[in-house]
């Protein structure tokens, strides 16, 4: 008999800033295998997490003045409050600081060092601190590394090995044995050819140089390599090493790991190299996406063109968001997100094919029925033809992600039968039916069936989208849970006749391109100002007496003032410091007229290196005391000064 568990992972999270767009896209994608999974009984687990130690996180912590814990728990709120508004299902978060978590790596560092699978050495390389990787010079591109681009430190320190080729030959099988061990299979061509089969190098698996990490019990000097910590999670989160496994015992091995491209070669090499040394079976399948890209580069914060998911969500709702990714997303190779594709999407997929399903049919049952789904009484051909569309529908989506990859074309089986049920109107003509009394039952069928795909479209949906099925639920009058079921929709037919339904509201409503692109432009352009104009973070908490004495400040008058166009925030101010005028560009317009500046007093610091924002060069900035930019009080004097006096 078949066991039906599911265990399907995706990466944890690095909790070292915001997350955007692009990151949504692997936990979505689970998630949606996870729903799907469960409607069809299957015992499923999902995890996911956030992966909380290594140099990156120790830095960025410091740079914000904090301790890494309290670095972390703030960004790690941030990232569960994501999944939140996505509507992320998991049924475990996994956090790498989790005690049991540590512990756990802890003793397989010892087990595996204890059966000499680990050996102490030393390490002279190179690092990428954000990928936190190590890299040979031959692996670097342009000098730069290969997986970000960013630059490399050379390191050299007293470091653990973890002896990777002893398991040279195990793992060149795996991947021979086992064609779907990774997807997709131009990834899996990559793997094998540039970094499996020419051998595998030793992996360096401890750092001493940092603290932030899982100290190594035996060796406290050491903290265990980040990865190892990261990658042990998909074990640890089932209690694998502690006295109750009983969710390791179900659930492994995983069925699939989602995860992006950039991180393969951890989860195809790495990964299974450590659970064979520690004789643990393999992941059934690892499925590598591809990025969601923007202008052709990584959507990314460090590009600096990430898009924030909650503005998205909050303007065209949940279910937009997340039928844009399972669609239009990276499943296998990458693909690019553009706001007019977004927009155009929805509009054409969510606002014209399935909201006006819903709203004319649900309009004709007023209309015709005072609102209650009638009976049918004689199918017809055409009928049967919508009928036999639908009754294929929910082997077309389980097909289409059989192999736990592919929700675009799942939806595209969904969407044809909208579009089909839309055709079907145009051909049945109900609005001439209903005109005419002698035709009332051929009416009813073609209402009844109307409602019955919807319903349909509606359970199939539930794998995918999170808001619309239930509200579609309640407009055909559907309080029976059974009708809402995968089983329910085996065979076209249910008995939904008689119910009540309620027009409401319209789905989604249709989208003015020009408007929208025309707001989401300003918010990507607000968001560059605030990056723009946010004060550099300090690099410490605190600075020497020297550096301080490094910053001039001086009294100086404002003589001009005036807005910077297409800019809600700025405004170019002109000061007198006595000895020269310059221009300073301050974010004071939420809080001052421009006018009300000219002829104030305010303390300017004066040796800031210049910048440009909105394309006007800044030489100085002016002080001001505020809690946000709408209430903000300029620094200034309560004597008069000459002009250009040093402030100390
Ligand atoms: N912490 C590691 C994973 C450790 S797993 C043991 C990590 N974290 S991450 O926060 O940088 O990335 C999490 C997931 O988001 C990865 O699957 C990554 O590929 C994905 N994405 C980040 N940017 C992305 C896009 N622009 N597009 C699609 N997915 C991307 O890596």
């Amino acid at each position: 008999m078949e066991n039906k568990k599911f265990y399907v992972t995706t990466p944890i999270y690095y909790a070292s800033g915001n997350l955007h767009l692009g990151h949504c896209y692997s936990t979505v994608y689970a998630d949606s295998l996870a729903r799907v999974k469960r409607m069809q009984g299957y015992d499923t687990f999902f995890l996911t997490g956030s992966d909380e130690h290594g140099q990156k996180i120790e830095r960025n912590a410091a740079k914000a003045g904090k301790t890494p814990k309290e670095f972390v728990d703030n960004i790690v709120n941030g990232i569960k409050d994501l999944w939140k508004l996505m509507d992320i299902s998991y049924d475990k978060f996994i956090r790498t600081t989790d005690s049991d978590h540590k512990l756990v790596v802890q003793k397989i560092f010892k087990t595996l060092f204890d059966n000499g699978d680990i050996y102490k050495s030393s390490y002279e390389g190179l690092y990428c601190v954000p990928c936190e990787s190590f890299f040979t010079e031959a692996q670097l591109k342009e000098g730069k590394c290969p997986d970000c681009g960013r630059d490399v430190e050379l390191t050299k320190e007293e470091s653990y090995f973890f002896k990777a080729s002893k398991y040279q030959k195990q793992l060149e099988k795996l991947f021979i044995d086992n064609p779907n061990f990774l997807v997709p299979e131009s990834r899996k061509n990559e793997m094998f050819n540039s970094f499996i089969k020419g051998g595998v190098e030793d992996v360096c698996v401890t750092r001493t140089s940092f603290k932030w990490g899982v100290p190594v019990d035996f060796d406290p000097a050491h903290v265990v390599y980040v990865w190892i910590d990261a990658l042990s999670n998909y074990i640890t989160a089932l209690g694998y090493g502690k006295s109750d496994d009983t969710l390791f015992k179900k659930f492994w091995p995983t069925e699939v790991q989602i995860i992006g491209r950039e991180i393969t070669r951890f989860h195809v090499i790495i990964w299974p190299m450590l659970l064979m040394a520690l004789g643990i079976p393999m992941p059934k399948q690892v499925h590598s996406h591809g990025w969601l890209t923007e202008k052709g580069a990584k959507m990314g914060k460090s590009t600096g063109n990430g898009f924030n998911p909650y503005i998205l969500v909050n303007r065209y709702g949940l279910d937009a968001v997340r039928y844009y990714l399972l669609k239009e997303g990276p499943m296998l190779e990458d693909a690019s997100y553009t706001s007019e594709r977004f927009l155009n999407t929805i509009n054409a997929d969510l606002t014209n094919d399935l909201g006006n399903l819903v709203s004319r049919t649900l309009a004709m049952v007023q209309k015709s029925f005072d609102g209650v789904i009638p009976a049918p009484v004689k199918q017809e051909d055409i009928d049967n033809e919508l009928i036999g569309f639908a009754n294929n529908a929910l082997s077309g989506v389980l097909n289409a992600i059989s192999d736990n990859s592919n929700t675009q074309k799942a939806l595209e089986v969904i969407f044809d039968l909208v579009r089909k049920a839309n055709k079907y109107i145009d051909e049945t003509t109900p609005w001439s039916l209903a005109k005419d009394e002698s035709k009332k039952e051929r009416l009813q069928t073609v209402l009844y069936n109307l409602c019955e795909v919807i319903r349909i479209v509606s359970v199939l949906l539930q794998g995918f989208l999170t808001v619309s099925p239930a509200i579609i639920f309640k407009k055909l009058g559907i309080t029976d849970a059974a009708l809402t079921t995968f089983d329910s929709v085996k065979t076209f037919g249910a008995k939904i006749s008689g119910l009540k339904t309620n027009k409401g509201n319209n789905l989604f409503n249709r989208l003015i391109i020009e408007d929208e692109m025309a707001f989401l432009n300003s918010e990507i352009e607000q968001k560059k100002e605030k990056e723009e104009i946010k004060v550099e973070e300090k690099e410490q908490k605190h600075i020497s007496y020297e550096d301080f004495t490094k910053v001039e400040l001086k009294n100086a008058k404002v003589l001009e003032a005036e807005r910077i166009e297409g800019s809600d925030k700025l405004i170019k101010i002109l000061v007198d410091l006595g000895y020269e005028q310059r221009t300073i560009v301050s974010g004071l317009a939420k809080t001052y007229t421009a006018e009300s500046l000219i002829g104030k007093t305010v303390i300017v610091v004066t040796n800031l290196a210049p910048r440009k924002m909105k394309g006007v060069e800044s030489n100085g900035m002016l002080l001001a005391v505020g809690e946000d930019d709408n209430n903000l009080s300029l620094v200034t004097l309560d004597k008069d000064f000459k002009v250009g006096s040093e402030v100390s």
